[in-house]
């Protein structure tokens, strides 16, 4: 057993409690298969599928893009304020139940505006959720907008136009969707417009492209955060530059087993980006679809790695010195951890 604990159900007791953050959760691939069919009623919008079952046997995928497309076929279900709500509202509350003190939620405007949901509406649901979160858990949050990377430019400018009546309640902005052959250099004038709002960067990089997307997102966008970076192993020197400026990975073990990019959690190169220096992050990517909020990402890749209770507090720590709080915000989680520890 690992250093520091007794068990395996001693180490997942020390999971289960330990304060930490959610850096990368997109709020659309939180949408539960009940709610799904709830709104698919609500709203009245076919789906293909007959059952719960049904659904769950839907979700066995071997890349990224099979994945997305029933991402974005899923999000279909969305229509009013009261489903954002619902489905930030359901994804808080069990957030909440896996000690996460703050989240930083990713959403996709692209995938709502184009079926004729209102900007506004998406912001207004999951806004609102995020506030009755604040005052019944006292969970703090950061909302990020993703642009659509298989969609041009020209229309992330646009969407970066609609966003502007609210940007007191957008922090940064970020690049999601499908990766090879959509590098970050697509989308450095529309980074550098955001950057210039005063919105914090991040962008998907190194989950299925090459290292040079990394780079890419590094020296073009100037991104405050990589989500994934697992293919950034691959170049020793790229590995050193990210733990040399302190760059925070949102690592996502159970998207990387079900969408292949690694074959068995065994293999997760999460404690290789430790032993580099690299600051990872332990997050749930889409729960839904994968399989396990964060608490069911740590105990995952804990358990196929072994991880001792000295990593997982690195890796709890590493959450909330990677977000978008203030100093003194960060100063209080990490004191938090410390007395936990
Ligand atoms: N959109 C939702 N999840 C994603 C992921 N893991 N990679 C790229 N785009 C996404
Ligand atoms: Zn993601």
């Amino acid at each position: 057993m690992a250093e520091g604990f007794a068990s395996a159900d001693d180490r997942a007791a020390f999971i289960a409690g330990l304060p930490k953050a959610e850096l990368h959760l997109h709020i659309e691939g939180s949408l539960e298969p009940e709610l799904m069919f709830t709104l698919a009623q609500r709203n009245k919008v076919a789906i293909p599928f007959a059952t719960i079952e049904e659904v769950r046997a839907a979700y066995a995928f071997s890349n990224l893009q099979d994945f997305l497309d029933i991402y974005y076929q899923g999000m279909g279900v969305l229509h009013r304020e009261q489903d954002f709500y619902d489905l930030t509202a359901a994804y808080l509350a069990r957030a909440h139940a896996d000690a996460v003190r703050h989240v930083e939620i990713f959403f996709d405007p692209q995938g709502h505006t184009a079926r004729g949901v209102a900007f506004g509406t998406v912001i207004a649901g999951i806004t609102r959720a995020l506030d009755a979160a604040a005052a019944r858990y006292g969970m703090t949050s950061k909302l990020i907008m993703c642009f659509l990377r298989h969609l041009s430019e020209a229309e992330a400018e646009a969407t970066l136009d609609e966003a502007l009546p609210y940007l007191d309640r957008i922090d940064g902005v970020g690049l999601d969707s499908s990766e090879v052959g959509h590098p970050p250099a697509k989308f450095a004038r529309v980074f550098a417009r955001a950057r210039g709002l005063g919105l914090k960067l991040v962008a998907h990089a190194g989950e299925e492209g090459p290292p040079a997307y990394v780079h890419e997102a590094l020296d073009l966008l100037k991104v405050d955060r990589i989500d994934h970076g697992n293919r950034s192993l691959e170049d020793p020197a790229l590995a050193r530059r990210l733990a040399a400026e302190g760059m925070t990975l949102t690592v996502c073990p159970l998207s990387n087993l079900k969408l292949c990019v690694v074959g068995d959690m065994a293999d997760h190169p999460l404690r290789t980006m430790l032993n580099a220096g690299l600051n990872a992050t332990v997050n749930s990517d889409d729960p839904s679809y994968f399989g396990g909020y964060v608490n069911g990402n740590y105990l995952a890749v804990a358990d196929a790695l072994d991880l001792s209770k000295d990593e997982l507090l690195t890796l709890a720590r590493n959450s909330f010195s990677g977000s978008f709080l203030s100093d003194a915000e960060k100063a209080r989680h990490l004191a938090a951890i410390d007395a936990y520890a």
